[in-house]
């Protein structure tokens, strides 16, 4: 197939997009090639900009749609959250039917908004890990369509949960492609930083990557991501580390920060933020009221990897989430206080090549000769635009096969003085 008169980023004028066995072929100035002799999948972008796929870095497909399955969340707090899905999961409510189901409207939903890879949390801390088998199943299932990273996660804690050392190394034997934590919700700070110091083992024996919730608490003395940074300087693993959440940076004093921040860099630690999410869970019951969001503007500043998520599509957690990129990241730029040209003319980064880094694709993503041909067509040519008007997304294509197409949205009018002339 082809994509004609392209908007690229980084490139001057229109362009035409060859796609051949899934893979990208020519990027060449409109026109200037022959169409495919059976040219019927042609998409005309007309000027749009064409882009990889959306990246969501942070999602729990497993709690997808769960919200009110037994009650609602009413303190709107992360504490009421967890014990909300312990209570579904004592209740016998997360069978693999209901978890795959779950996850499979919710990856669709995703993919309907533009995401093409989704790294997804799955929670651990289950006698029979129903939720991993069903995930890695679903995994499986969609890869013609969307590719899903698995990250076992042990949503009630690795050591005070019974069994929740042997729970997350089975389930990273199973075929995880990260392995995850809660080291702050762990009984004792000791309690988290053995806790990661397994993580890390588990990693280092099975060769996945790392992606830990850190630090996700209103509490500035909550500091599991300076052990994650001397971790990964020390044991020098050859997979991505990322901190997921990190709200309790938004707390940090600027003396600690000064300290911190080359640390992180030395050990190449990637970040994981989930601003619509964090914005709603945190900072309860503190007047006034804190953003509780990391400090993405700082941390992007620095040179770190920061990436966006949407962490939740209807659950306990947060009820509102739909898996669409474009509302978080503008969410995200706007609590990061980041609505300034510099960041706006590179706002896509965040849920793009931020988000491809983090889940150590980027070598195959990208609209680039020879690398996998995803990529979508937004309606838009900028990334601000993106931003401003939540640009549709019309074309979204997968190993070189359109996966769905959509019209622009339109409108009849019905009054002389509304229509434009
Ligand atoms: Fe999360």
């Amino acid at each position: 197939m082809d994509i004609t008169n392209a908007t690229l980023k980084g490139r001057e004028g229109h362009w035409d997009i060859r796609i051949d066995d899934g893979v990208f072929g020519a990027v060449v100035p409109a026109g200037q090639h022959a169409a495919h002799a059976d040219d019927s999948e042609s998409f005309d972008a007309a000027g749009r900009l064409v882009v990889p796929p959306f990246v969501d870095a942070h999602i729990h497909l497993d709690y997808a749609g769960t919200e009110g399955l037994t009650r609602r969340n009413e303190s709107g707090t992360l504490f009421e959250a967890t014990q909300i899905r312990a209570e579904q999961k004592e209740r016998g409510l997360i069978t693999f039917d209901q978890v795959y189901d779950n996850a499979l409207a919710a990856a669709r939903l995703a993919v309907s908004k533009g995401t093409g890879f989704i790294r997804s949390q799955v929670d651990t801390t289950e006698d029979d890990l129903t939720s991993l088998k069903a995930l890695l199943q679903l995994r499986e299932d969609v890869k013609d369509w969307v590719q899903i990273q698995v990250v076992a996660f042990p949503q009630n804690t690795v050591l005070s949960y019974p069994n929740g050392r042997e729970l997350l190394e089975q389930a990273v034997a199973m075929g995880v492609d990260a392995v995850g934590g809660v080291p702050h919700l762990e009984a004792t700070r000791e309690d988290g930083v053995a806790s990661l110091e397994y993580i890390f083992d588990l990693a280092e024996k099975y060769g996945v990557a790392i992606d830990v919730h850190c630090d996700e608490i209103d509490d500035k003395q909550s500091g599991f991501i300076e052990v994650m940074a001397a971790l990964a300087s020390q044991r020098r693993l050859d997979v991505s580390v990322t901190a997921s959440h990190a709200v309790a940076m938004a707390y940090y004093a600027e003396g600690y920060m000064a300290k911190l921040v080359p640390n992180l860099l030395a050990a190449d630690i990637h970040f994981a933020i989930c601003p619509t999410e964090n914005l709603h869970l945190q900072g309860r019951n503190m007047v006034p009221a804190p953003r509780g969001v990391a400090p993405i503007k700082r941390l992007t500043e620095a040179g770190l990897n920061v990436a966006f998520g949407q962490d939740s599509i209807a659950d306990p957690f947060y009820p509102v989430g739909e898996g669409n990129l474009l509302r978080i990241l503008e969410a995200g730029l706007h609590v990061g206080h980041m609505l300034t040209g510099q960041h706006l003319d590179q706002a896509l980064d965040f849920i793009t090549t931020h988000g491809a880094r983090n889940l150590g694709i980027e070598d195959h993503y990208g609209i680039e000769e020879g690398k996998p041909a995803h990529c979508i067509v937004l309606d838009c040519t900028t990334d601000q635009e993106a931003v401003q008007h939540q640009a549709a997304v019309l074309c979204s294509v997968h190993h070189g096969r359109t996966v769905f197409t959509r019209r622009p949205e339109s409108y009849e009018t019905r009054m002389d003085g509304f229509a434009s002339s």
